[in-house]
């Protein structure tokens, strides 16, 4: 049963959380998830470990000191493990086993696009990964057993790395908080805390990892977005240049207006593009989990019977979907994909993304609307959600 907002924030409402701690200061918050269950031992933990396309870390502490594995793990390299000092790390275990999305459920007062994945650690008696640093947001709800969190959460931690270890770890740490976590409880930490966890006890530990596009990304898709257009491109030109001084100088004219043509493409671009940039970037499906077509695919009246029959549509669990509205239209991003709507299937778009499961019944105020009926078999057809007790196959 997911906690309410005000349990597993401590008594804060969403809204004073995200006011007074999201991406500012850490928060610690005991029984945020009363009678947490993991819902996954730490077998499948490490059968998941096997596979070459799950992303896994075997994280060791060594009388020689740290060694780091990726996976795919070899089974005998499991078998072989000793009784302390080691951790298991596996990425997206929110779309390896969807039924743990339930668990992100309980952070949508977030957005869709923020949320990247929950990771899931297995660590043996004294398994840590080193004090270090994260780029992002996250939620570190212990799932089973104790694990000590020390942070430093004094303005100016020293955030040099070490270069002998492979993994990212801090040369210096001291801690000006330390707390035991035991099931149910949960660490917030904002981006850039200098942070060191180490199993008590045998332990599994769930992070709930957010994400943020660098300003970097947003300029590579509107590159991306440029090149693709189709638009004419304007060649610079030099009418009435005086004769250069020096053949392989670079003179002022030719700067001033080269300048003037990356800043005139450039401001021809008008709010609605960059948001559109931005919301391409940001649905940019996760690698390795793009493939998703189905094995057989729909025809327009098996989903109109199946809507009407009550059935279930699930977005895909990697699913990165979000809506641009410009009311009463919008547009829809799918994987960076972008689809301009109408009123109709914008309202239809609205209805189907509100939740990760809606009901079939929902959509019947659009079952005799051909435009919206395609839009959505193209979408089940890709993959992108899917009819739950569909019963075609
Ligand atoms: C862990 O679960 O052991 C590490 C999580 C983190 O510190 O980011
Ligand atoms: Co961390």
């Amino acid at each position: 049963m997911l906690p309410k907002p005000e349990t597993l924030l401590g008594g804060l409402s969403a809204r004073e959380f995200l006011r007074d701690f999201w991406q500012q200061k850490p928060l610690l918050v005991r029984q945020a998830w009363p009678g947490f269950q993991p819902l996954l031992d730490p077998e499948t933990l490490a059968g998941l470990a096997l596979e070459p396309e799950v992303e896994s870390r075997l994280i060791r502490e060594t009388a020689d000191g740290w060694q780091l594995q990726h996976g795919p793990i070899a089974e005998t390299t499991f078998q072989q493990l000793p009784e302390s000092h080691w951790t298991l790390l596996v990425q997206d275990m929110d779309k390896l086993l969807p039924e743990l999305q339930t668990v992100l459920d309980a952070f949508r007062f977030l957005p869709d696009w923020r949320l990247d994945d929950l990771m899931v650690s297995y660590a043996a008696t004294g398994g840590s990964v080193g004090a270090h640093v994260d780029q992002y947001d996250v939620f570190l709800l212990q799932a089973s057993g104790t694990r000590r969190w020390d942070i430093d959460r004094r303005p100016g931690a020293p955030l040099p790395e070490r270069d002998d270890v492979p993994l990212r770890q801090l040369r210096q740490f001291e801690a000006s908080d330390s707390w035991v976590l035991k099931p149910g409880d949960m660490l917030y930490l904002p981006p850039g805390v200098p942070h060191l966890g180490v199993a008590l006890d045998p332990c599994m530990t769930f992070s709930i990892g957010f994400r943020a596009p660098t300003d970097e990304e947003l300029l590579a898709e509107l590159l991306q977005t440029l090149l693709e257009s189709g638009d004419q491109p304007t060649f610079f030109t030099d009418p009435g240049r005086a004769p250069c001084k020096h053949p392989a100088v670079l003179d002022n004219g030719s700067l001033r207006r080269a300048r003037e043509l990356i800043r005139l493409r450039l401001a021809r671009l008008d709010d609605r593009h960059l948001d559109r940039i931005f919301a391409r970037t940001v649905t940019q499906g996760k690698p390795g989990f793009e493939d998703r077509a189905p094995d057989s695919s729909l025809s327009m009246d098996q989903l109109r019977q199946q809507l009407t029959a009550g059935c279930e549509l699930s977005a895909h669990p990697a699913l990165r979907v979000a809506l641009l509205d410009d009311l009463p239209a919008g547009w829809c991003f799918i994987e960076g994909e972008e689809y301009r709507l109408d009123t109709e299937r914008h309202a239809m778009l609205r209805t189907l993304t509100a939740r990760r499961t809606v009901n079939g019944e929902d959509l019947l105020p659009w079952i005799d609307q051909p435009d919206c009926m395609t839009l959505l078999l193209e979408l089940i057809n890709q993959g992108h959600w899917e009819l739950v007790g569909d019963e075609h196959e």
